[in-house]
C-alpha cells in the first residue's frame, strides 16, 4: 500500500497538518503536491509547536524523505526562512528535496496579488496576498520562472525580463519598487539558488523509485476541495486543484500509484476568505465556535468565518476526491451543545431542494441550509482515545456523517495534542498494520 494521499475535504484549515503528521510516522516520504505558503500547518509536539507554510509536516521526523513537488508554488525567501527555523532548532533538513521543476512566486507576483485584490474592491476573493493566483498564472501562460532557473544566471535574468514585459501595464504603479530593479531581483534569487541547491532535484524520478521500492509514500495536500479552480466555489477558490487526483500530476505519479485517499474535514465547517458558505452561522453560536476551536488563521490570522457541518459540499468532496476514509478533527469542540445541527440539504431561493452540490454559481449564492438536528453531549472528549470511549452523543453523530459520506471514520481529533486522537479499528489496520477493521458504526 504505497500511495497515500491525505487532501483537505471542506474550504481548508481541516487540520491537515496534525493528521499528516501522525500518518508520516508510518510512513517513508511525505510530498507536496500543489498550492504554496497561502498553507498553514500548525503541529503540537508535546510542549512545542511548530508552523509550516511549505515544508511537508514529514520534516519533523529524522530520516524521512520530504519532497516538495512540481505542482507547488515556491516563494524562495519563505522557504529559506523557514529551513533556517528549523535548522535552528536542530531538525534535520537535509532529506528535503525541491522539484526543479516548480514555480517560483516573485516579487511582482505578490505586488500583482494585492494589486488584484484590491481593483477588485467589494469583489474581492480575499486571497492571502502571497501571490499564489499570479505564479500559476504565469506558469499557465508559459511565462513562469521555475526551481531549476536559478541555477542558470543567463536563463534567469532573460526569463525575468520576459515574464515582467508583458505586465509592464500593470506592473507601473509600481515602478519605483525596489524589489522589481532586474538587477537586485536577479542577484536576490541567484542567493536563494546557492542556498537551495543541494535540495534541488528531479522528484519525480525520486517518486519512481520511491514507490518501485514499495515505501509508503504520504501525498499531501493544501488547501481543500471546496477551494478548488476547477470544482470549488469559483471564483473564490484557490489556483491550484487540491483534489486528490492533482497528487498525480503536482509529482510526476499515475493514478495507478494511489492506493488510498483519506479526506480531512472538521467536526464543523470554516471558510476564509469571501465566497457562498451556506451553513454558515453568524449569530452566537457562530462566535463560540469560532472562541473554542481558536478559528483564527494560521498563515494571516484572519478570524475565520464558522458554520455546522455541511453534508452535501462534504458529499461532493467524498465523490471528487473519491474518499477511502473520513478524519474527523476537533470533535472536542463541539462538547457541551445540548444539540448539534448538520447541513443535510440546501434549499434554493425559489423553493427547491438540494441534496446534491448545486454546480451553478448563481444558485448556490442563494442557498441556505436546511439542517438536522442531533443530540450533542456534554462530557469533556480530550481524554478519549477508543470509539467506546466516546460519549452516545459523539458516536451517534460519527455514524449520521459516515452514512451520509459513505466513507468510513478512520480517525478522530478529540484535542490539540498529538495524542489526542481515536482511531478506529479500521484506520489502524489501513495505516499501521493488521487488524479487525470497523466502522465507526460498529
Ligand atoms: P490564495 O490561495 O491566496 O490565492 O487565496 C484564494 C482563496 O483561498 C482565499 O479565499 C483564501 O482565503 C483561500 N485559501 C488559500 N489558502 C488557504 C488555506 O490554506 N486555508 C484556507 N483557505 C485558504
Amino acid at each position: 500500500m504505497p500511495g497515500i494521499v491525505i487532501v483537505g475535504a471542506q474550504w481548508g484549515d481541516e487540520g491537515k497538518g496534525k493528521i499528516t503528521d501522525l500518518l508520516a510516522e508510518h510512513g517513508d516520504a511525505v510530498v507536496r503536491f500543489q498550492g504554496g505558503n497561502n498553507a498553514g500547518h500548525t503541529i503540537v509536539r508535546g510542549e512545542e509547536e511548530w508552523k509550516l507554510h511549505l515544508i511537508p509536516s514529514g520534516i519533523l521526523y529524522p530520516g524521512k524523505r520530504c519532497v516538495i513537488g512540481n505542482g507547488v508554488v515556491i516563494d524562495p525567501k519563505v522557504l529559506i526562512e523557514e529551513l533556517d527555523a528549523l535548522r535552528a532548532r536542530r531538525v534535520d533538513v537535509s532529506g528535503l528535496r525541491i522539484s526543479a521543476n516548480a514555480h517560483l512566486i516573485m516579487p511582482y507576483h505578490l505586488l500583482l496579488d494585492s494589486a488584484g485584490e484590491a481593483k477588485l474592491g467589494s469583489l474581492q476573493i480575499g486571497t492571502t496576498r502571497r501571490g499564489i493566483g499570479p505564479c500559476y498564472a504565469d506558469k499557465a501562460a508559459r511565462l513562469g520562472i521555475r526551481v531549476q532557473d536559478l541555477l542558470d544566471e543567463k536563463i534567469l535574468k532573460k526569463k525575468i525580463v520576459a515574464a515582467m514585459e508583458p505586465k509592464r501595464l500593470s506592473l507601473r504603479p509600481f515602478e519605483k519598487d525596489p524589489t522589481l530593479d532586474l538587477h537586485t531581483m536577479t542577484e536576490e534569487y541567484l542567493t536563494y539558488g546557492h542556498r537551495l541547491e543541494q535540495h534541488i532535484a528531479d522528484t519525480a524520478r525520486l517518486m519512481w523509485e520511491l514507490l518501485d521500492e514499495d515505501k509508503k509514500v504520504i501525498f499531501e495536500g493544501a488547501q481543500g476541495a471546496m477551494l478548488d479552480i476547477d470544482h470549488g466555489t469559483y471564483p473564490f477558490v484557490t489556483s491550484s486543484n487540491p483534489l486528490s487526483g492533482a497528487a498525480c500530476v503536482g509529482t510526476g505519479v499515475g493514478p495507478k500509484d494511489i492506493d488510498e485517499v483519506w479526506g480531512i474535514s472538521k467536526a464543523y465547517t470554516t471558510r476564509v476568505g469571501a465566497g457562498p458558505f451556506p451553513s454558515e452561522l453568524h449569530e452566537e453560536m457562530g462566535e463560540t465556535i469560532r472562541r473554542r476551536g481558536g478559528e483564527f488563521g494560521t498563515t494571516t490570522g484572519r478570524p475565520r468565518r464558522t458554520g455546522w457541518l455541511d453534508l452535501v459540499a462534504l458529499r461532493y468532496a467524498a465523490r471528487l476526491n473519491t474518499l477511502t476514509a473520513l478524519v474527523l478533527t476537533k470533535l472536542d469542540v463541539l462538547s457541551g451543545l445540548d444539540r448539534i445541527q448538520v447541513c443535510t440539504s440546501y434549499r434554493g431561493a425559489e423553493g427547491a431542494e438540494f441534496e446534491d452540490f448545486p454546480y451553478h454559481q448563481t444558485v448556490l449564492h442563494h442557498t441556505t441550509a436546511q439542517l438536522t438536528e442531533l443530540r450533542g453531549w456534554s462530557e469533556d472528549l480530550g481524554e478519549c482515545r477508543t470509539l467506546s470511549d466516546l460519549p452516545d452523543g459523539a458516536r451517534e453523530y460519527l455514524q449520521f456523517i459516515e452514512e451520509h459520506i459513505g466513507a468510513p471514520v478512520t480517525l478522530i481529533g478529540v484535542g490539540p495534542g498529538r495524542d489526542q486522537v481515536v482511531w478506529t479499528d479500521a484506520g489502524r489496520a489501513s495505516m499501521i498494520g493488521p487488524g479487525a477493521g470497523a466502522s465507526a458504526a460498529a
